[in-house]
């Protein structure tokens, strides 16, 4: 089927799931908005995350006649992922299920953490999420605000986020952790710096490879994936904020795949659309 897959984030973090997708799925033509208009996500009350996650979902099918939405955004995920398998014409991704998955299976004392923007963690979406998998696991969860806005900057290295992590990673060093789940996909990212500080006997995981394969799972079930030989897929990215600097800094985060950006604009800056009452697919 040619139409793309749709997915999207507060900002930069969804390309480490972007960058799983095209590469696990060649074929696939893909959007990606990056709400960097609007970002951080993380601090925002839920009711707000989760009208923010309509909004642009609602874009990816009716604007962009997505046939899947990845909501490559734990925050987003944790704040909307139900409301929108139920009210979405199109299947529904998100990334904690996966990572939760992936966490469960590299652990081998059952001692597990996650970390995560304020929103994910005070959730609770990780527990229900990690229980769910019935492991036999103790969860600790940390949350890690300002971790995001240093991505968003391009500062992926240095003192200023080493002597961060060493005081959001704490609670999850006490607890003994063997691995952890970086439950916000702007911290891969930050991979260098969290490891450092975990020290190498902690195994580090994140869900954006599992993510890409529970969407290629899901859509070969149901029969959405694009197949043929000689296919160049497109890549479209866009930017809810600045978008000299989405193309700059996404390219060296993603790849070369991100030539370039185009701008997205959010629905209380278009005239006349009541946000809070989901657009009609025709
Ligand atoms: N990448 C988002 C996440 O996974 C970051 C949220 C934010 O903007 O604070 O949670």
């Amino acid at each position: 089927m040619d139409r793309p897959i749709g997915m999207f984030d507060s900002g930069f973090g969804g390309l480490t799931v972007a960058r799983a997708v095209i590469d696990l799925l060649p074929n696939e033509d893909l959007v990606y908005i990056g709400d960097t208009g609007r970002y951080p996500y993380g601090s925002r009350p839920q009711a707000e995350v989760r009208a923010f996650a309509r909004e642009l979902a609602w874009s990816l099918v009716n604007d962009f006649n997505a046939k899947a939405i990845i909501v490559a955004c734990n925050t987003a995920a944790a704040a909307a992922l139900d409301e929108l398998v139920a009210e979405m014409p199109v299947p529904v991704i998100g990334v904690i299920e996966p990572g939760a998955r992936a966490l469960v299976a590299a652990t081998r004392s059952g001692r597990v953490g996650v970390i995560g923007t304020v929103g994910t963690v005070m959730s609770g979406a990780y527990d229900r999420a990690v229980a769910s998998t019935k492991a036999a696991v103790v969860l600790t969860a940390a949350p890690c605000p300002g971790f995001v806005e240093f991505v968003e900057r391009g500062q992926t290295s240095g003192d200023e986020i080493a002597i961060l992590a060493d005081r959001l990673l704490a609670p999850v060093k006490a607890a003994g952790v063997d691995t952890l789940l970086l439950g916000c996909t702007h911290y891969p990212y930050l991979a260098r710096v969290i490891g450092q500080t975990m020290g190498p006997a902690v195994t580090l995981v994140s869900s954006a490879d599992e993510t890409a394969f529970a969407a290629r799972r899901e859509l070969g079930e149901l029969g959405l994936l694009r197949t043929g030989t000689n296919i160049v897929a497109e890549h479209q990215f866009l930017s809810s904020g600045d978008i000299g600097w989405f193309a700059d800094l996404g390219r060296r985060l993603l790849g070369p795949e991100l030539a370039h950006a185009g701008a997205w604009v959010p629905q209380d800056l278009r005239a006349g659309i009541d946000t809070s009452v989901p657009p009609q697919v025709h």
